[in-house]
């Protein structure tokens, strides 16, 4: 049992010297950081299959109850990213809080979190990358447009976008990011295009029956597009590269999740507006509506910008994954080929390609609403830890300096962890069932290897 009092202490978590990783990130970059991560195929897939399957109309009362969930984790997780600003989110916040075992099992969520979601976009954006291949008349066969569960062979476009981003973000943050940047900035404008062209056609008789699935279907439509809100928490992966951690971190997760917010609603209620929720569930669902309702420019416009936009998201998640790795390695939980640093790039280079061909697999060959809820259950179990873990340091180091704290303490996390718990419980068993074997596995790899290889157990 004597794994259970490892701890990290809290000063020293910060690496000294110019070995870490270059700090170079600034608030605003944080900001477009979690806005690249946040938009994406939530709002531009999801969407879509969770109005036709789950919802309905009422699917924009699913995104208030995937918003408060996630305002209330947000600002739980603000106070732990400005007081451990170090890579790898919440997993160095738990070591240091609840110590090195419930750290393993949030790190291990978090593997899931990120790959997985990794997976969903690129899924998403090959939806769109089909679909504007399309309106250029060039028509890929189905077998390498979908998975083996959907009649295909491989979903080549999701495998191939997925080595792709790899390789963008081995070669640099800094690059990635600065690309990043343009794309939100793209992402937004075609989002700004979807609501101009389609506000006109919308027809409000649409909206009846507004709750066809009863409340049940809000809530799992809830479970299923919580997905559109992750991402937030990416931008606390990247602390350990902020220029100034303690007043960037929490404007940087607070401001982003507030505009994707107001987008999203905005955007359903529209969608729903121009197009039978029923007709939705297909891959593409915003450009589909447009061209339903004769807007044939601005769905084609919707399609490149949707494209542009995933793609930002999977650098951002991609980027949060091996940095994950990159912690739970220098930590000696992984081995310590995770957090090698390429010399010139400054990056995880080989551990970012070797994962990004892992991801590009599961991205060609599993469906992307069954892949989503899996990551939904587990980010939300990551909050979950979070929350516990906020309570449970303000009694355990009171006089720490933090310089964002959660407000309305205790109700603030005990929320969170209310609203997290309720959309786990609307999620369907089987996905439940996988969690609890991904996590299984990681309690083997903790035991046979991570326990024994600990840089804290050895006295490091
Ligand atoms: N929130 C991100 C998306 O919707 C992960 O794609």
């Amino acid at each position: 049992m004597e794994f259970l009092n490892r701890r990290k202490p809290i000063a020293g978590v910060v690496p000294e010297g110019d070995h870490g990783l270059a700090r170079s990130l600034s608030g605003l970059d944080l900001t477009l950081l979690g806005i690249g991560a946040i938009i994406g195929a939530g709002i531009f897939v999801l969407t879509g299959i969770a109005a036709a399957t789950k919802a309905g109309p009422a699917l924009s009362l699913s995104f208030v109850v995937g918003a408060l969930a996630c305002a209330f984790a947000a600002l739980v997780y603000a106070e732990f990213a400005s007081t451990v600003p170090v890579a790898g989110s919440a997993y160095p916040y738990t070591y240091v809080t609840l110590g090195e075992f419930p750290a393993w099992i949030i790190g291990w969520d978090l593997i899931l979190e990120y790959a997985l979601a990794c997976a969903v976009v690129a899924i998403g954006w090959s939806g769109y990358f089909v679909s504007l291949l399309g309106g250029f008349g060039i028509h890929l066969p189905d077998a390498l447009t979908r998975p083996p569960s959907d009649g295909g062979i491989i979903n080549l476009p999701a495998f191939a976008v997925m080595l792709l981003i790899s390789g963008l973000l081995a070669v640099g943050v800094r690059q990635a990011s600065l690309a990043n940047m343009l794309i939100v900035v793209l992402k937004l404008a075609v989002i700004g295009l979807f609501l101009y062209a389609a506000v006109p056609h919308v027809e409000p008789v649409r909206w009846q029956p507004f709750m066809p699935f009863g409340w049940s279907g809000v809530m799992a439509g809830a479970g299923l597009i919580f997905f559109a809100y992750i991402g937030f928490d990416a931008v606390s992966t990247a602390a350990e590269e902020a220029r100034n951690p303690q007043r960037d971190m929490p404007v940087g997760i607070i401001a982003s999740l507030a505009v994707c917010t107001l987008i999203y609603i905005a955007v359903t209620v529209v969608l729903t507006g121009i197009a039978p929720y029923a007709s939705l569930n297909v891959s593409d669902p915003m450009a589909f509506a447009l061209q339903q309702v004769g807007e044939r420019f601005a769905a084609g416009a919707v399609a490149v910008g949707a494209v542009a936009g995933l793609t930002s998201v999977l650098l951002v998640m991609m980027y949060g994954q091996t940095r994950v790795f990159y912690a739970m390695s220098r930590d000696g939980l992984l081995p310590a080929m995770f957090s090698e640093v390429h010399p010139r790039f400054r990056t995880p280079a080989r551990t970012t390609m070797a994962t990004g061909l892992a991801i590009a697999l599961a991205a060609g060959l599993l469906p992307i609403a069954e892949v989503a809820a899996l990551v939904n259950v587990g980010t939300l179990a990551a909050f979950i830890l979070v929350s516990v873990a906020v309570l449970y340091l303000r009694r355990a180091e009171p006089d720490l300096h933090r310089p964002f704290r959660t407000p309305f303490l205790p109700w603030t996390p005990i929320l969170a962890i209310l609203a997290c718990a309720y959309l786990i419980a609307s999620l369907e068993a089987v996905t439940l069932w996988r969690f609890v074997a991904w996590m299984a596995i990681g309690m083997v790899v903790y035991f046979g290897y991570a326990h024994r290889h600990s840089r804290v157990g050895r006295g490091g």
